[in-house]
């Protein structure tokens, strides 16, 4: 396995491992995004199994001892299993989350107490980064999920949202909802409830210059439409599970 790396937005940097043996025959990436600025932040651990491989790929870039903050989208092993290993190997570290996580998981899991995140948040980076933390509970998955803005760049690291199959050029300006659509058909990752279009459509608002997903290629381009347009399919997805015949109302589930 190798990873790739690559700047997609100025001072981010996508590092990309691509698995094949995942979602056969098209497989699976697994990607972290390192913000450079005087303290450099990590969007992802990657899996604790690949600590030694992402931990080599930054290096190219920053010594790993002077990472400043960890963060992630949601508790689980892809987004953060690696969360101790770097906290050993950069002690100004600190993982920071939003209030959820932190009660529900890190404040027993990480090595070291967590930084409470409150929903709308900013970090500075300092020279012109700041990432601002956005609560996006159960969306796609998990109760703590959430989502980061960087403001300078416009780049939203949107964790799983548009999970896409395949090892696609890190960088593209093509269709990321068609895929994302199909991963989801294949996978049935999201947890469908009605608070998702909403969410969504709350981040479209940001207008993100830039779309860096966990899994599959950074998007740029018309952002805010392609999030517009992952919300109204789950929409329909969840206005399809509601007419479902087994939860319709009146229904029961053992039906
Ligand atoms: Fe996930
Ligand atoms: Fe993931």
């Amino acid at each position: 396995m190798e990873t790739k790396i690559t700047e997609i937005s100025g001072g981010i940097y996508r590092l990309s491992t691509f698995v094949p043996q995942i979602a056969p025959p098209a497989g699976f990436t697994f990607n972290q995004f390192l913000v450079l600025g005087d303290d450099p932040l990590l969007f992802h651990t990657g899996l604790r199994q690949m600590f030694p491989l992402i931990h080599s790929a930054i290096s190219r870039l920053i010594p790993p001892g002077r990472l400043r903050w960890i963060t992630f989208g949601h508790y689980e092993a892809d987004e953060c299993g690696a969360m101790n290993e770097w906290l050993a190997v950069s002690p100004q570290a600190e993982v920071a989350h939003g209030q959820t996580s932190c009660l529900v998981s890190l404040n027993d899991m990480a090595d070291r107490t967590p930084r409470v995140l409150q929903d709308g948040e900013a970090i500075d980076l300092g020279k012109g980064k700041r990432v601002r933390y956005l609560d996006t509970p159960h969306i796609p998955h998990g109760w703590d999920a959430g989502v980061l803005y960087e403001e300078m760049t416009g780049t939203l690291m949107c964790g799983d949202l548009f999970t896409q199959v395949g090892d696609g050029p890190a960088l593209t300006e093509t269709d990321v909802v068609g895929p994302a659509i199909a991963a989801e058909d294949m996978f049935q990752y999201s947890s469908l409830n009605p608070g998702m279009g909403a969410t969504i459509r709350r981040l479209a608002k940001l207008a993100p210059h830039t779309l860096a997903l966990m899994h599959g290629p950074s998007f740029t381009g018309d952002a805010a439409a392609a999030l517009c347009a992952l919300a109204d399919d789950y929409d329909r997805r969840l206005r399809a599970a509601l007419t479902d015949s087994k939860f319709a109302a009146g229904g029961t589930a053992a039906a």
